[in-house]
């Protein structure tokens, strides 16, 4: 049977008008405590006004020490927060739209002078781009603090009333630096083999799925990354499928770490000057420096490439190791590349994040035919640009933010 974009459909009991859905898009729109706000609300009624097949959110952190070094990031760590994300979920359903959070604890992709405790990873191995000392070796016991909290968060989002959860295993954080050999080099339960890589991840859903019984969840994976001794398709492919025996709902396909230069959120040409201008990275060198490193960073730093359609060879390799439905995200910006990825390739879903930034009504628009595609012109500002303040589309513009 071929699908088609715009019908009605099911994923694991959860109702969508349509098959895109809005890819976790960290919105730094909450309070300094990571309570949701005004803002926050009014950006997911906006995405549901315009159609999006589901809202995954923002990723929201499970425990101080895996907090972003963002700006203003949701958390979703203490009771005390069920009720603030029930007037968000309660607000989106009045659009028949579902919502879906992602939850995240970023291991050793933060800075402690952000979060005032120190980095912690599965092996004490420093992240190349945020350059800290060496992060903490998690201990057994911390190991399992982690567990119950991502559990205890899981149980969160379902009294406030999201459809499902997203566990975040892509992009370099703490899960995918336990999947990943380049970052877990234990030797004891934890690393090692696909299995023992794989412990942490699979001790969470099995202690969730005691607390919230087929409640969805899905999780957010890489396929592969830049890395040496990285994520690599086939040992994705072997984990899709231990997913699958976890009673996973859903597999969003993703590749990539902060280490690896946008490989994950590609564009033409590096954001050097926004970087530059904006990150905690490189604002503080010296004006002549900066004049100097521009340059020889966009001629050296080579682009990943493809630009368009990035993870869609590794969703379909996923998609045939497993029976649960898979989600591709990555360069898909045009409703005819949709309906070929749904239609032709037979993957389930599309997500898409920078082109609901820009648009938040553009499935409304591939629907009605006005348009067939993104505006977004992936200049990336808008990710440097989550560093000093809210999401926004600043369309290739270096914003007049102070720094
Ligand atoms: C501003 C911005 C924020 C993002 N925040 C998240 C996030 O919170 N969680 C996540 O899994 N991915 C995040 N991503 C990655 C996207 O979900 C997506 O995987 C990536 O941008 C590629 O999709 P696209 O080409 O449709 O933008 C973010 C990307 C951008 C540009």
């Amino acid at each position: 049977m071929t699908h088609t974009a715009f019908e009605p459909v099911s994923l694991a009991g959860i109702k969508l008008k349509n098959r895109i859905i809005r890819s976790a898009t960290y919105e730094a729109m909450a309070d300094e405590k990571g309570f949701p706000t005004e803002k926050l609300k009014k950006l997911y009624i906006n995405l549901a006004k315009g159609n999006a097949g589901a809202i995954i959110t923002g990723n929201a952190g499970v425990q101080a020490n895996g907090k972003a070094s963002l700006f203003t990031m949701t958390m979703i760590d203490n009771d005390d927060k069920i009720s603030a994300y029930r007037e968000i979920t309660d607000a989106v359903h009045e659009y028949d739209t579902p919502i879906i959070m992602q939850i995240v604890h970023c291991g050793r992709q933060t800075r402690s002078k952000i979060t005032g405790l120190p980095t912690v990873a599965p092996s004490a191995i420093r992240d190349g781009f945020y350059s800290e000392d060496k992060p903490k070796e998690l201990s057994d016991n911390e190991i399992n603090e982690v567990i119950d909290n991502f559990v205890a968060a899981i149980v969160r989002t379902k009294q406030a009333g999201f459809d499902g959860v997203q566990v975040h295993l892509a992009h370099g954080y703490l899960l995918a630096e336990f999947l990943s050999s380049h970052t877990n080099r234990r030797k004891d339960r934890w690393g090692g083999s696909t299995e023992n890589k794989y412990r942490i991840i699979g001790e969470i859903f099995k202690r969730a799925k005691e607390l919230v019984g087929d409640y969805p969840i899905l999780v957010k994976m890489n396929a592969h990354d830049g890395r040496r001794n990285g994520m690599r398709i086939e040992e994705a492919a072997c984990i899709a499928q231990m997913l699958e025996k976890s009673g996973c709902a859903a597999i969003e396909v993703s590749c990539g770490c902060f280490e690896d230069n946008l490989y994950t959120i590609r564009s033409e040409k590096l954001p050097a000057e926004a970087a530059m201008k904006y990150t905690f990275k490189f604002k503080k060198l010296p004006g002549f420096i900066k004049a100097i490193a521009i340059p020889i960073a966009k001629t050296f730093i080579i682009q990943p490439k493809p630009l368009l359609k990035y993870n869609l060879d590794a969703a379909i390799q996923i998609k045939k190791a497993v029976s649960i439905p898979v989600i591709v995200v990555g360069g898909i910006n045009n409703i005819d590349d949709i309906n070929d990825i749904i239609g032709k390739s037979k993957i389930d879903f599309v997500s898409m994040c920078r082109p609901f930034i820009i648009e938040p009504d553009i499935v409304s628009k591939f629907k009605k035919g006005t348009q067939a595609k993104s505006k977004c012109i992936m200049c990336n500002h808008c990710a440097v640009m989550l560093e000093v303040q809210p999401l926004q589309c600043h369309y290739g513009r270096l914003p007049k933010t102070k720094s």
